[in-house]
């Protein structure tokens, strides 16, 4: 069957100017233009994302002669490369997106595909948090940050690398995460007039889910107390609960409601007595 014919385009989703041949490198497609439930799933899924992603770059545009997105932990970069296909591909000026990523298989693997479908503003590299900060290859203004499912801690270097570039916006889909539930499971009891507070992660499977339930409202304070004016919203159709949010971010408080979210989220972390992550949130 003909990918591109109506009912194919009407079943799968598939935009009029989509790039088939992405879609096939992708493994979304398979080579006969079919596809099956998982990549449905997660096609369906960044189209959600991409529509939250679209009008901020816009926006972007309206003032901006080119937009920097950086796109961490991009893996096999299903995000970036459908957001150049269905929004770069179209603009009139140029739509940079850059995927930094640990696995350099993976890096490879990006920029020959990008090289292959001539999608010439898209570019990967290889790099830790410290040197994607540091690093000169990067363009020196970035835009937007985008983090879908980085995982455990990713989602915060994310947060880091964007605090330091003074990007405008953030778009994050955090993945699992274990740290601070790692924190809780050691602290077993809480002293003082506040010991029924242990109660809430006594369980290991509570730890686990409320770890990762504080580690996103952390974020939001932290993010708030940069000012950044954050929306927490759900993402749809993921299988798994905790990797439905979506956390967006632009830049918009004033200094006395930072100054609120740092004090809320300081109360927070010495109620919680997670004294140690205060560099983490900070
Ligand atoms: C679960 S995958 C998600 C990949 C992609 N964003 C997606 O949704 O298909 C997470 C990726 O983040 C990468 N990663 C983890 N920590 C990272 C960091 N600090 N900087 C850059 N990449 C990181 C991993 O190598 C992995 O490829």
């Amino acid at each position: 069957m003909k990918p591109t014919n109506k009912s194919t385009q009407d079943k799968y989703e598939i935009k009029e100017h989509q790039s088939i041949d992405l879609l096939k490198e992708l493994h979304i497609l398979t080579r006969d233009g079919k596809m099956n439930q998982d990549s449905r799933r997660k096609l369906k899924q960044v189209y959600h994302l991409v529509q939250f992603i679209e009008p901020i770059i816009t926006e972007l545009f309206a003032t901006k002669e080119s937009v920097q997105l950086i796109d961490f932990g991009s893996g096999k970069s299903y995000l970036g490369f459908i957001l150049y296909d269905l929004i770069g591909k179209l603009q009139s000026k140029p739509l940079e997106i850059i995927g930094i990523e640990l696995r350099k298989d993976l890096v490879d693997y990006c920029q020959t595909l990008a090289l292959k479908l001539q999608f010439n503003n898209m570019a990967f590299h290889l790099l830790s948090t410290d040197e994607a900060i540091q690093s000169t290859d990067l363009p020196p203004t970035v835009d937007i940050v985008t983090a879908l499912h980085a995982c455990n801690t990713a989602t915060d270097d994310a947060i880091r690398f964007a605090l330091a570039k003074h990007v405008e916006h953030l778009v994050l889909v955090p993945c699992c995460q274990a740290e601070v539930a790692s924190f809780l499971r050691k602290k077993k009891s809480i002293e003082g007039e506040d010991s029924y507070l242990a109660q809430i992660w006594r369980h290991p499977i509570h730890s686990r889910e409320f770890g990762s339930h504080i580690t996103n409202v952390l974020r939001t304070l932290q993010l708030e107390s940069h000012g950044y004016q954050v929306t927490v919203t759900e993402l749809v159709g993921w299988e798994h609960s905790m990797k439905n949010e979506l956390i967006i971010a632009s830049k918009g408080l004033n200094s006395k409601q930072q100054n609120k979210a740092r004090e809320d989220l300081n109360t927070l972390l010495n109620k919680l007595q997670l004294h140690e992550l205060v560099t983490r949130f900070n």
